[in-house]
């Protein structure tokens, strides 16, 4: 890891530990998945199926999974988003096995699940070669035929993105305290870091593990689905 990753990494699970990131998660999280991410869920082998799911958030999707029979564990680095993941998977009458830790550091034993889900959090790590490793560790974590599906949001085009960028001053404040981002390295609000990609990038990135199927429901929303 860079030495500025650390910090990078704390910015994000900082932004997600504030109030108004909290309550926006919680409304969100009743709304379940989309039609989009229902579309990526259905490649999944059917309940009961060991599923992790990646900085789970708020349990949006977590807990509908484990009403369904799947056995889900939920990882995110804020204690925050797990609490409340906690309490919607109490209230909704289910449990999904909940564990504080960065997706970077992945404490399960190699092929243990038979589906991974990373929804909208793969961007919340800096540098191509952390997520190299992270991606590495994830396809690790798999059983063989076992399913990745990450989607993010992606942007239309590089340079309209980086012109968004330097007309934002709290990005280009809180930017100038690291010396090593990469093109599309921004900061929410001047806080929190997170990775804008463009579709190609994704791809490039995603597609050193396996050839994915890629799903998208207007273009910017994009779901990834990779076979083991
Ligand atoms: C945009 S939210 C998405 C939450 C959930 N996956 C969903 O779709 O509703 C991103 C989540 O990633 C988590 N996150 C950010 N950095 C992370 C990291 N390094 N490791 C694990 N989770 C992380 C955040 O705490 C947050 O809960």
């Amino acid at each position: 890891m860079r030495p500025q990753d650390e910090q990078l990494l704390a910015t994000a699970r900082d932004w997600f530990d504030r109030d108004d990131q909290v309550e926006h998660y919680r409304a969100e999280a009743a709304h379940g998945p989309t039609p989009l991410e229902s579309r990526v869920l259905n490649r999944f082998p059917a309940p009961p199926a060991d599923v992790l799911d990646v900085g789970c958030g708020a349990g949006r999707i977590a807990v509908p999974l484990a009403r369904q029979g799947y056995r889900v564990t939920g990882t995110d680095v804020s204690r925050r988003m797990l609490d409340e993941a906690r309490a919607w998977a109490t209230a909704a009458g289910t449990r999904v096995s909940l564990v504080q830790v960065s997706g970077t550091e992945m404490p399960f034993t190699a092929a243990s699940f038979d589906a991974i889900l990373s929804c909208k959090q793969y961007g919340y790590l800096p540098g191509a070669d952390l997520r190299k490793n992270y991606l590495t560790r994830l396809w690790e974590l798999l059983r063989p035929g076992g399913i990745l599906a990450l989607t993010s949001h992606v942007v239309s085009s590089e340079a309209e993105a980086r012109a968004a960028l330097d007309g934002d001053a709290e990005h280009r404040a809180a930017a100038a305290r690291f010396d090593a981002l990469e093109p599309l390295d921004t900061f929410s609000a001047g806080a929190g870091f997170v990775h804008w990609f463009t579709r190609d990038q994704l791809l490039d990135e995603i597609a050193v593990l396996a050839e994915p199927e890629v799903l998208e429901s207007d273009g910017l929303q994009l779901g990834f689905v990779l076979r083991r």
